[in-house]
C-alpha cells in the first residue's frame, strides 16, 4: 500500500513526486557567492537519495546579505549558471530542485560556524576574508564584540526589497521550481518581525502591523516576481522562545498576512533570534519538536506546511502526515547522515519484494543492490 510521504502533492502547477523534502543546509564553501563542485555533490546526493524536494542552502540576494564569506549568492547573473547545473541535475533524477533566498543583516560579516560563529577574527582577516557593512533594523548589534549595523532607512529597504525580486527572477532562470523566503532564524528579515531586534518607531516598527511591514513588502515583490504557476515557501521563526520576543500568536497572524499575498508553504521552524542572553530560554528540544507549529499553522490558516527538525525515522514522518501536523516534512542533519534516507524510508514504508524496493532506486545502483540483497538473504545476517 502506498504511503502519505511517498504521495505526490501539487502545489499551484507544479508535482513534488513525494514529501520527503532536503531543507536549506548552509555550506559556507562557495567563493565570492559562486556554486561550484562542493554544492553540486552535497545537493546532487539527495536527489539521487530519493528526495522529493531539495532546497538549496541560502542564496544571499546581495553581497553583503551573507552571513559568511562562504555563503552562495545571487547577486549578479554570472551567479545563475553554476547553480543552473546543479538544479538540472536534480531534475534529471525526478526531484524537484528548489532555492532558499535569504539576507543576513546583522548576521553578517561572521566566521564560519566551524571558526567559532564569531565576528571575523584576525585568522579570517588574515587571509583576506575581511569585514563589511551590515544592515538590521536598528543599529543593535547581535551581542558583544559583534559589529553593529546601520539602521536601515527607507532607500536601504527598497534596495533590499528589490535585490530579493531580482533575486527570485534570477533564480527562475537558473531553472529552479519553488523559492522560499528566509524570514526565520535571526537573519534580516526575522530581525524585523521580532520585538526583540525591531524597536525602531517608524512605521517598519513598533506594532506586529509595522514590524510585518518590510518583511511582506519582500514577500509580495518575490511572489509578484516568480511565476504564477509556481510556489513561493516561507520559512519562519515560529516563536523566538525568549521572554518579550515573537510568538505563536504573531506567527498565525503572520502566516494570515502571507496567505492574502499568495505565499503556498510556511516552513515552519523556530529561535535563532539571538542578542540579548537575558531571559533567553530557548526552545526546548526534543524529536519532531517544532511539529506542533506546523500544525496549528495549517490548522489555523489552511496554508500549507512543511515540518522540520529532529525528524529522524520513517514511521514519525509518516505519523506526523498521517495526524494532520504538516504537508511536507524536512529531514535536514538526517540526510546528511544518509543522504538515501528517502529511499530507505520509501522501502520501509511500502515493504514489497526485493524487486519492488529497488525499482525506487536509480538503476545505476538499484540493480546492483536488488542482486546484492538476494545474496544477502541467502547468507544470513552479515558479520558484524
Ligand atoms: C549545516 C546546516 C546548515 C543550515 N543552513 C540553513 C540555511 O541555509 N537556511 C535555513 O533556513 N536553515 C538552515 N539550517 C537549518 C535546517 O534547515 C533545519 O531547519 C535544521 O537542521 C533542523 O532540522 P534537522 O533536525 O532535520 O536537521 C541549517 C542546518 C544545518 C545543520
Amino acid at each position: 500500500m502506498g504511503s502519505l510521504l511517498f504521495s505526490p502533492m501539487t502545489l499551484r502547477g507544479l508535482t513534488i513526486p513525494n514529501r520527503a523534502v532536503v531543507p536549506p543546509l548552509c555550506q559556507y564553501s562557495a567563493t565570492e557567492g559562486m556554486a561550484n563542485d562542493w554544492h553540486m555533490v552535497q545537493l546532487g546526493r539527495f536527489a539521487v537519495g530519493g528526495f522529493g524536494l531539495v532546497f538549496s542552502e541560502v542564496v544571499s540576494v546581495l553581497r553583503e546579505g551573507r552571513i559568511t564569506h562562504g555563503d552562495l549568492g545571487l547577486w549578479s547573473d554570472d551567479h545563475i549558471a553554476p547553480l543552473k547545473r546543479i538544479a538540472d541535475f536534480i531534475r534529471t533524477q525526478g526531484a524537484v530542485p528548489a532555492i532558499q533566498l535569504g539576507h543576513a543583516g546583522r548576521k553578517g560579516a561572521m566566521q564560519r560556524p566551524w571558526e567559532g560563529n564569531g565576528p571575523l577574527g584576525p585568522d579570517q582577516v588574515a587571509r583576506g576574508e575581511t569585514t563589511w557593512d551590515i544592515v538590521s533594523a536598528v543599529a543593535k548589534p547581535i551581542g558583544d564584540g559583534f559589529l553593529t549595523p546601520a539602521a536601515l532607512d527607507a532607500a536601504g529597504m527598497a534596495r533590499i526589497v528589490d535585490a530579493f525580486a531580482t533575486g527570485a527572477k534570477r533564480a527562475r532562470a537558473a531553472g529552479f521550481e519553488a523559492v522560499e523566503v528566509h524570514c526565520a532564524h535571526g537573519y534580516l528579515l526575522h530581525q524585523f518581525l521580532s520585538p526583540i531586534s525591531n524597536t525602531r518607531n517608524d512605521s517598519f516598527g513598533g506594532d506586529l502591523a509595522g514590524r510585518m511591514r518590510f518583511p511582506l513588502q519582500v514577500i509580495e515583490a518575490v511572489r509578484a516576481a516568480w511565476p504564477e504557476d509556481r510556489p513561493v515557501f516561507v520559512r519562519i521563526s515560529s516563536v523566538d522562545g525568549v521572554d518579550g520576543g515573537w510568538t505563536m500568536e504573531d506567527s498565525l497572524a503572520f502566516a494570515h498576512a502571507m496567505k492574502t499575498l499568495g505565499v503556498d508553504v510556511v516552513d515552519c521552524s523556530s529561535g535563532g533570534i539571538g542578542g540579548s542572553a537575558t531571559g533567553s530560554k530557548r526552545v526546548p528540544r526534543g524529536y519532531g519538536f517544532q511539529l506542533p507549529y506546523a500544525a496549528e499553522i495549517r490548522r489555523e490558516t489552511g496554508l500549507a506546511a512543511m515540518a522540520v527538525g529532529l525528524i529522524i525515522g520513517p514511521h514519525q514522518a509518516e505519523a506526523a502526515l498521517a495526524a494532520g501536523e504538516a504537508d511536507l516534512i524536512a529531514i535536514g542533519r538526517e540526510a546528511m547522515n544518509n543522504p538515501n534516507w528517502a529511499l530507505m524510508a520509501r522501502g520501509v514504508l511500502e515493504p514489497g519484494t526485493t524487486e519492488d524496493v529497488f525499482a525506487c532506486w536509480p538503476p545505476q545502483h538499484g540493480w546492483w543492490m536488488e542482486k546484492r540483497a538476494a545474496v544477502i538473504e541467502a547468507l544470513g545476517a552479515p558479520p558484524g
